[in-house]
């Protein structure tokens, strides 16, 4: 962690002389084109990518973490709630809180279909983060612009997937109704009931951090992710259910 830091305050350095091997292209694009556009010229100008990369570039070092994954991945409202408070989110990060964003407006720089568009957004994240959120407000451009990082298919790695001998299968109807009991009861809470995520990720779109193969998915479940939220439920719920849960998740996330 101390390294992050070190890492920040050489960017600020480096600002500060204007050095650092040329000019670094802190504006983006001088006329911001879309909601996005506005978005990521706040991400520079805060520095985002001290920490991060921008839009699909791969980690410079081990200190950045990379948003390729987890862009896409969670709701808007998530996000919000993370840049505010990035520990209401996830109880062990180390990001800083960004309460300027909450406090000033982007709107003198708005065109008309911009404004609709961060309207939009600012209702789905009210509704999904159960928070105040004006459109103008700095933060739901930052989202806007998080929300097109997606994985670029050239840099995801294609895992061996070992052989499932007996266990879940989404054909099964029986299986996917247990399933979706059990979801209601257990996982509903922090996926969503529509399972298009809340403190979890959205579980019913193509994107998985953890992988989408069968095989993956249970093992997600049984191991859970601790450090980042996910229970594990392996000696909660047991086998059978867990297999319930997996033909469940992926019979959804196929069916639309
Ligand atoms: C000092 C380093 C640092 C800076 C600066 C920083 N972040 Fe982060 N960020 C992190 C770390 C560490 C994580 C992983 C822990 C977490 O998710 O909160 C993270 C995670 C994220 C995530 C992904 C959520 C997740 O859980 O993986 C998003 C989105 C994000 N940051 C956006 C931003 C934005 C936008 C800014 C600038 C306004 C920013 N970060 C600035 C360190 C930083
Ligand atoms: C307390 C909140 C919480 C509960 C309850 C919870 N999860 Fe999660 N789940 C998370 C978080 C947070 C992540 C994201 C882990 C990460 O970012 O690596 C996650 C990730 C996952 C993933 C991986 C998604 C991916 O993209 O690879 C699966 C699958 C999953 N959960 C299934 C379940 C199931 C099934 C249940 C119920 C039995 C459940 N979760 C209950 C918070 C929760």
């Amino acid at each position: 962690m101390p390294r992050v830091f070190l890492q920040v305050s050489a960017a600020v350095a480096c600002l500060q002389l204007l050095g650092c091997g040329g000019q670094r292209q802190v504006a983006g694009p001088p006329e911001p084109e879309s909601l996005a556009d506005v978005g990521r010229s706040i991400y520079l100008r805060e520095q985002c990518d001290s920490c991060h990369t921008v839009e699909h570039g791969v980690p410079d070092s081990d200190e950045q973490v990379s948003l390729v994954k987890y862009g896409g991945r969670y709701p808007a409202g998530w996000h919000f709630a993370h840049l505010r408070d990035p520990t209401s989110t996830v109880p062990a990060s180390t990001m800083p809180a960004y309460p300027q964003l909450f406090s000033q407006s982007f709107a003198p720089i708005t065109t008309d279909a911009m404004r609709l568009e961060a309207e939009e957004l600012a209702a789905v994240i009210r509704e999904q983060a159960l928070v105040d959120a004006s459109w103008d407000q700095e933060a739901v451009a930052v989202v806007a612009y998080i929300r097109t990082f997606t994985p670029d298919p050239t840099t995801q790695q294609v895992e061996a997937t070992p052989v499932l001998v007996a266990g879940p299968d989404p054909s099964n109807a029986v299986q996917v109704a247990d399933g979706a009991a059990a979801f209601a009861m257990n996982c509903a809470v922090c996926h969503g009931a529509d399972l298009t995520g809340f403190v979890g990720p959205n579980l019913r779109d193509d994107v998985w951090i953890h992988g989408g193969e069968l095989v993956q998915i249970k093992s997600t479940i049984a191991t859970g992710v601790p450090s980042r939220g996910c229970p594990s439920w392996k000696h909660v719920l047991g086998d059978v259910k867990i297999d319930q849960l997996t033909a469940f998740i992926y019979a959804t996330s196929h069916s639309d």
